[in-house]
């Protein structure tokens, strides 16, 4: 990406329209460029127009459920007999996942608006953002801009002089990927071992210190913003035909690709276009081989699947696949798509809370297969065993943890089959020595 970003023409650029102004990132540069005029806004309006307006405008979730966010605060009691909070995720440790960073990173004050806008319309008076501990720069960043915001009355006993209290902390993680799922991060908050929880109860009845408490993703919350200036109507008319699945998404493109980096495009975006045109494609003599579209967790992707993908929740479900975080990772036909397998999978068991019996057994001995398997230790019946396993650990856990470590695996061994074989058949050398 250059600096300042000079965003591609096939780029719809609404959350990344700063990235690369530094002077964006101050109190006074971003009020500017038109910031917090949408909390000056909204601070006068009743806090259930607000949720309307947002549920109205279409907004799903970009933390990687999509669910409709407006309904998500609609779930929040009416009543204030108990504290209401907010907590912003920005967790983000899923690998090929680098957007909500950058928000962060060039656009801070978007985060502390559209936080503090959700604040409002929930009724909560604190919000947590919760940013993973390796992100020291955006923290630092973050960490500024909120106490300009407080300094400059934004924030504080009388926001925007509304007469309404309004607080945020920022709470360091400490470099787990669990505690990006809501209810860990929850507990993370609440200063436990960052553990899922059951749910029920949800967040809304008992979040964070047993309160009603929404959870939202950075993007999802920097996009509020813009909804509440330019009106739902807008947003939902950023639609390449698919009203279910509407605005800008931020997509983080890695892999093999000619120009890696963090893309926004219109939902309903072709795959193939963002790969191809906007990222200059793959390697100059390589060929396109698979795509993981949605951040390391979703089912893989072949040539032709990728080529035909339609970037919007329900496309990549056609596809096969899901849209998760937005995190794009291509492979050429140099990847060997067994190690690719293996990598995430022992990612998995690195992270797993290892509460649940499927998902730390699961993850642990699936890596350990696939490193047998890339040792040449492999026998054919390991791949009905991996995929026997990958069953037990889809939807029996208390988070999807566990499915994430089933997706790539199931998907990897289906329509990559012959790779896995050629290491079993001894077809193909070892690349691995296998410890104990
Ligand atoms: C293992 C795991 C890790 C997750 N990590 C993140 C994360 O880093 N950031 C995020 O926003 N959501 C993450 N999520 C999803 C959150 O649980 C939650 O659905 C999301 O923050 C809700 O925000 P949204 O409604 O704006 O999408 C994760 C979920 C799981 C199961």
């Amino acid at each position: 990406m250059g600096f300042p970003h000079e965003p591609h023409a096939k780029e719809t650029v609404v959350l990344s329209e700063y990235f690369g102004d530094a002077a964006a990132r101050s109190y006074k540069g971003w009020v500017e460029r038109g910031g917090y005029k949408a909390l000056k806004k909204v601070l006068g309006m009743n806090p259930g127009d607000v949720v309307e307006e947002v549920k109205a405008s279409g907004l799903r979730g970009r933390g990687g459920a999509g669910f409709p966010t407006g309904v998500k605060w609609s779930f929040m009691p009416k009543d204030k007999s108990k504290p209401h909070y907010l907590c912003c995720n920005a967790d983000e440790s899923e690998p090929g996942t680098f957007k909500d960073r950058e928000i962060m990173r060039w656009t801070p004050h978007a985060v502390i608006e559209g936080c503090a806008i959700a604040q409002h319309a929930i009724q909560a008076e604190i919000t947590y953002i919760y940013i993973r501990g390796e992100f020291t720069e955006p923290l630092r960043i973050m960490g500024a801009a909120l106490e300009e915001a407080y300094q400059e009355g934004v924030l504080g006993e009388n926001a925007m002089g509304s007469g309404k209290r309004l607080d945020m902390y920022i709470h360091r993680g400490a470099g787990a990927y669990i505690c990006g799922e809501e209810t860990a991060m929850m507990n993370s908050i609440e200063g436990r071992r960052g553990n899922p929880r059951i749910k029920p109860p949800f967040p809304a009845a008992s979040g964070v210190f047993g309160m009603p408490t929404t959870i939202n993703n950075v993007e999802t919350l920097a996009v509020v913003p813009h909804i509440i200036n330019r009106g739902a109507h807008w947003y939902k008319g950023l639609c390449l035909g698919n009203e279910r699945s509407v605005g800008t998404k931020l997509f983080s493109v890695c892999g093999h690709v000619q120009r890696p980096g963090n893309y926004e495009v219109t939902m309903g975006f072709p795959l193939g276009e963002l790969i191809n045109d906007i990222c200059g494609g793959v390697p100059s003599g390589r060929t396109l081989k698979a795509c993981i579209p949605g951040g390391s967790s979703v089912p893989i992707l072949n040539k032709e699947e990728t080529e035909n993908c339609i970037l919007d929740y329900e496309g990549v479900v056609a596809a096969g696949t899901m849209l998760g975080s937005g995190g794009v990772i291509v492979f050429d036909d140099s990847a060997d798509m067994v190690y690719q397998v293996m990598r995430l999978a022992r990612f998995y068991a690195h992270e797993s809370c290892a509460q649940c019996t499927q998902c730390r057994e699961g993850t642990a001995w699936t890596t350990r297969i696939l490193e047998r398997i890339l040792a040449g230790q492999g026998e054919m019946k390991d791949l009905d065993l991996l995929l026997d396993l990958a069953d037990s650990m889809i939807g029996k856990t208390i988070c999807v943890l566990s499915d994430s470590c089933a997706a790539p695996v199931i998907s990897g061994i289906k329509k990559f089959r012959g790779e896995f074989e050629a290491y079993i058949a001894g077809v193909r050398e070892p690349v691995m020595a296998v410890a104990g």
